[in-house]
């Protein structure tokens, strides 16, 4: 299933909360929050107490992406404030089974995101884990970059792997996704997209939101 996720990343700081309103109402699936460390990734964000805060006004489907080295120390704490799903850095953990058990444990949704570097085949064991996969398309850290093409081939290999294994894992994909590439990122395999500048930085959210909506489903519908 499409799940548009807008990346909170790229709205106005001072105004979380009337952002996180703006997309729910204009028809965003997902929520997406990125927390950033300033040692895994060269840039800081925001953390748990924003999250706790933004869920007393929202129904969306928070869906955190945590670049944060051994993320496994902060799990409760996202879960407390809120999450639906947690993403952790294949890169940043020593343990990562023991880190997808405790995310699981907390009852929430686990995922694994994968920086531009890293193959999709370091997942084979702990695919049969997972909710879901993030491929991120640029380097984390930043909003506004332009999407690495190679990424389309990740997504594909990742694909097939997850249908050739029966199984049912969400693709998602992060960083410089717009109406202008989801077509050809769709049809790779992707079903979650998130994208900050292709939403935060458009006139009008919604506009934005149904045309990638649209424009991903019409290939969904041909695939399957
Ligand atoms: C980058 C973040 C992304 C970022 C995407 O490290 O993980 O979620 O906000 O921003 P755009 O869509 O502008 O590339
Ligand atoms: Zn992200």
């Amino acid at each position: 299933m499409i799940k548009i996720a807008p990346s909170l990343l790229a709205a106005d700081m001072g105004d979380l909360r009337n952002a996180v309103a703006k997309v729910e109402k204009a028809g965003a699936d997902y929520l997406h929050l990125d927390v950033m460390d300033g040692t895994f990734v060269p840039n800081i964000s925001y953390g748990p107490a924003i999250i706790k805060t933004l869920r007393k006004n929202s129904k969306l489907f928070f869906d955190v992406h945590l670049m944060v080295e051994e993320p496994g120390r902060y799990l409760q704490d996202f879960a407390a404030a809120g999450a639906d799903s947690i993403c952790v850095h294949y890169e940043a953990c020593r343990h990562l089974h023991r880190v997808i058990q405790h995310i699981k444990e907390l009852g929430i949704k686990a995922a694994v995101a994968l920086n531009p570097a890293t193959p999709v085949s370091v997942l084979e064991d702990i695919l049969p884990d997972l909710d879901m996969v993030l491929i991120m398309s640029v380097n984390p850290g930043f909003g506004g970059q332009s999407f690495i093409e190679n990424s389309n081939n990740k997504i594909a290999k990742l694909s097939a792997m997850i249908k050739e294994r029966g199984l049912d894992i969400d693709i998602e994909v992060d960083g410089g996704v717009y109406t202008g590439n989801i077509e050809k990122i769709a049809a790779a395999g992707a079903n979650v997209f998130v994208a900050g500048t292709g939403i935060f930085g458009q006139p009008d959210y919604q506009a934005a939101i149904s045309e990638m909506r649209k424009i991903s489903e019409n290939v969904q519908n041909k695939i399957n």
